[in-house]
């Protein structure tokens, strides 16, 4: 019998391609940039599976053009999925998987190191440094803030916020407190304080780093009334997906220190960066590099994979994404 086969959107580390290759006819994308609606559209139709990235916008043309050819599964090499359209998928019975846990570590690191970078003015210090402006070493320069003993905020306390507060608690003995739509009765290994709403959330911490979805139900979650909210001392992190902030408004609280400072690794647009942050001082900015580590991405390959071979042996998967609301 023929082997399934399979449209790869980006190209994937090579142990991972190799993997994928054993158990079906894959076609990828030479090319590595990200591709057209009408290319996406041609591909589910010719392909039994898509696995697109967050690079992706997979809207209901591309699903019903699957539909009405070959497309069965659409199979995310990613956790986060509000670049699919759900409601879509629903309608024209397409499955959808993503890649859940294997990139919890690389995210909650990288989480913290966007909080070191922001607190401890790195990019500051990097940029005298690089452009031959350091006047030495003296006690006043370029202090920053300490995470240790601090509160950290966490909106959101699923896997990837849960590793952020681990971190925080056993490795800087910060105080952790968190605002989750649904209430967690988790015997967490931590310490930690359920909030009631974002804005007690706000008051009371030192760093607020933000975890949950993207999508339509959070965008714009991070506004002004938000951010007037928290401390002028402190500091704002997102790794999770960059339309839960409102961009205009957090440009403003930076240029009007009516908060410290950000640390971002994601962007509403990207890769468009809002031109006004390239003024920043204040912000730290990395290109969407939460899960980018060898091992991590070729984990994430052979999670697709897994799941797909499941689905093409059972007609079932691991990691359904659901696609009731
Ligand atoms: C994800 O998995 O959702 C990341 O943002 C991309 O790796």
């Amino acid at each position: 019998m023929d082997k399934p086969s399979v449209f790869v959107t980006r190209r994937w580390p090579e142990i991972a391609e190799k993997e994928l290759k054993k158990y079906f006819n894959v076609t990828l994308n030479h090319g590595d940039k990200a591709l057209s609606n009408r290319e996406l559209k041609d591909a589910f139709y010719n392909h039994d599976a898509l696995a697109p990235t967050v690079s992706d916008t997979i809207d209901e043309n591309i699903i019903k053009s699957g539909k009405s050819g070959k497309g069965k599964i659409i199979s995310n090499y990613g956790v986060g999925f509000s670049h699919i359209d759900l409601e879509a998928c629903q309608k024209y019975k397409i499955k959808v998987t993503n890649t859940p846990n294997v990139l919890t570590d690389a995210t909650a690191d990288l989480t913290i190191l966007l909080m070191l970078m922001v607190s401890r003015r790195s990019k500051e210090g990097e940029y005298q440094i690089n452009n031959n402006l350091w006047p030495g070493w003296s006690p006043t320069h370029l202090l920053g803030s300490e995470l240790t003993n601090k509160t950290l905020g966490i909106l959101g306390l699923g896997r990837i916020g849960q590793a952020v507060a681990k971190r925080a608690y056993f490795g800087f003995n910060m105080k952790i407190k968190f605002f989750n739509r649904t209430k967690k009765n988790i015997n967490f290994s931590f310490k930690a304080e359920q909030v009631d709403n974002i804005y007690d959330l706000c008051k009371s911490s030192d760093f607020l780093t933000i975890h949950c979805p993207g999508g339509n139900k959070n965008k714009h979650l991070i506004d002004q009334d938000v951010l007037d909210a928290m401390k002028k001392t402190a500091f704002l992190i997102n790794t999770a997906r960059g339309d839960i902030i409102c961009e205009n408004s957090l440009f403003e609280a930076l240029k009007n220190n009516s908060i410290a400072g950000a640390g971002l690794d994601v962007f509403e647009n990207e890769p468009e960066i809002n031109p006004k942050f390239l003024k920043a001082q204040n912000l730290t900015m990395l290109p969407h590099l939460g899960s980018a580590t060898k091992e991590t991405r070729n984990a994430m390959g052979l999670k697709v994979i897994d799941n797909l071979r499941k689905f093409f042996d059972t007609g079932d998967v691991i990691d359904p994404v659901p696609l009731v609301k």
